[in-house]
């Protein structure tokens, strides 16, 4: 299978092509990125001289490169990661994530569509759902829940969402749409809780837990997400979306504790900062759809997870320090200077 794979400089599309290139060696990996700020090459190191792999320097919003692209790799499928995708800088300036999050999906299916295609595949996010709240546990996102976002950065991706399935119906283009719960594992970029609190940790900085920390997410480790994504490309059907968690919610302020715990670091590192502005209080993902139509459940628990990341942390410090004595520093003194 020829495989183009947007959005595979960055965490997630990054652990995608390395589980992938594992998994199936017989199929090619072509990915397309742009480099923005959260893009790095160096975690696609390890198979930058692989034959079965290419990497493209491109915009998903520039039409001409990407049909040219199209034009020369004719793949059976295209998996979109390639999003701006934090929530906090979407609050900040809203402009980019439309651009990149909406008209580049449309600008990628357009391709799909005039050079043909097996299967578009959009990486979503359960954050389309907007929130649960805290009092009724009872409660989880199925496929079925409404649409309702909070953030700048949720609305482009439900935007795309409902693009995608325009599409599907209107001209009949083989979509499927995944929307996961928040992962976490190597290759994640600083400026999100988990690997956030572990270089601040590490560096004895404080550890700034918005508003109370009680805001509770769902957690997956993320080479369970790209087997699902894997899963869904080649066995998935046509049109359809598929929920995918673990069922691992935690709090903000457990999580933050617990790596403070890990790594033999004072709590008194924790700092109180202004809370998230339309912080959303509970995320929790039903998978039972993809359990029972492709048999998918996740495999590393939260335990080991977490502590294989904080190893890999420790043992890759080149990568995040070198993206945090950049440009990175600019971001985190505007993000959290006067909070
Ligand atoms: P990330 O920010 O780490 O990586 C995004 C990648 O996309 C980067 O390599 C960046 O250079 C590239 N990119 C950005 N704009 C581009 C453009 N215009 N053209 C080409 N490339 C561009 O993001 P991530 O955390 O790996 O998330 C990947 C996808 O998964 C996103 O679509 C996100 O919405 C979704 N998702 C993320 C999570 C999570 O917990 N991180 C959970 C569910 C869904
Ligand atoms: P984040 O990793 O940005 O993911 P998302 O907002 O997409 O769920 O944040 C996870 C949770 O952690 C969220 O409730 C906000 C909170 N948070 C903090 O308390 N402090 C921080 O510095 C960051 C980045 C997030």
């Amino acid at each position: 299978m020829n495989i183009i794979v947007t959005g595979g400089a960055g965490f997630i599309g990054g652990n995608f092509i390395h589980y992938v290139i594992k998994k199936h060696p017989d199929d090619r990996i072509v990915c397309l990125d742009k480099l923005t700020y959260a893009g790095n090459l160096s975690t696609l190191a390890p198979v930058m001289e692989s034959s079965a792999f290419r990497f493209v320097r491109a915009d998903i919003c520039d039409r001409e490169a990407v049909y040219r692209l199209f034009e020369e790799e004719y793949p059976d499928v295209v998996v979109n990661f390639a999003a701006e995708s934090h929530v906090d800088r979407s609050i900040e300036d809203p402009g980019v994530f439309l651009q990149t999050n909406i008209m580049g999906t449309a600008t990628l299916m357009d391709a799909c569509r005039k050079y043909g295609i097996r299967r578009y595949h959009q990486v979503s996010t359960d954050e389309v759902y907007g929130d649960l709240p805290l009092d009724r546990p009872d409660l989880f996102f199925t496929e079925e829940t409404p649409i309702h976002t909070s953030s700048p950065y949720s609305s482009s991706k439900a935007s795309a969402d409902l693009l995608a399935l325009a599409y599907h119906r209107t001209y009949g283009l083989p979509v499927t749409i995944s929307r996961c719960s928040n992962n976490y594992g190597p290759y994640h970029f600083p400026e999100k809780l988990i690997p956030l609190m572990i270089a601040n940790a590490l560096n004895d900085k404080p550890l700034p837990v918005y508003g109370q920390g009680l805001n509770v997410r769902d957690w997956l480790y993320v080479e369970d997400h790209c087997r699902a994504v894997d899963l869904i490309i080649r066995e998935g059907k046509d049109g359809e979306v598929y929920n995918v968690g673990g069922h691992n919610e935690m709090r903000n302020i457990d999580i933050v504790k617990l790596i403070c715990r890990e790594l033999g670091k004072s709590e008194s590192l924790i700092t109180y900062v202004a809370d998230r502005k339309g912080h959303d209080m509970r995320y929790a993902i039903d998978p039972a759809k993809i359990h029972r139509e492709l048999g998918w459940l996740p495999e590393t628990s939260f335990a080991d997870g977490i502590r294989k990341t904080i190893r890999w942390y420790l043992e890759n410090r080149e990568w995040w320090e070198t993206i945090i004595s950049g440009e990175y520093r600019n971001y985190y003194e505007n993000m959290y200077g006067n909070r």
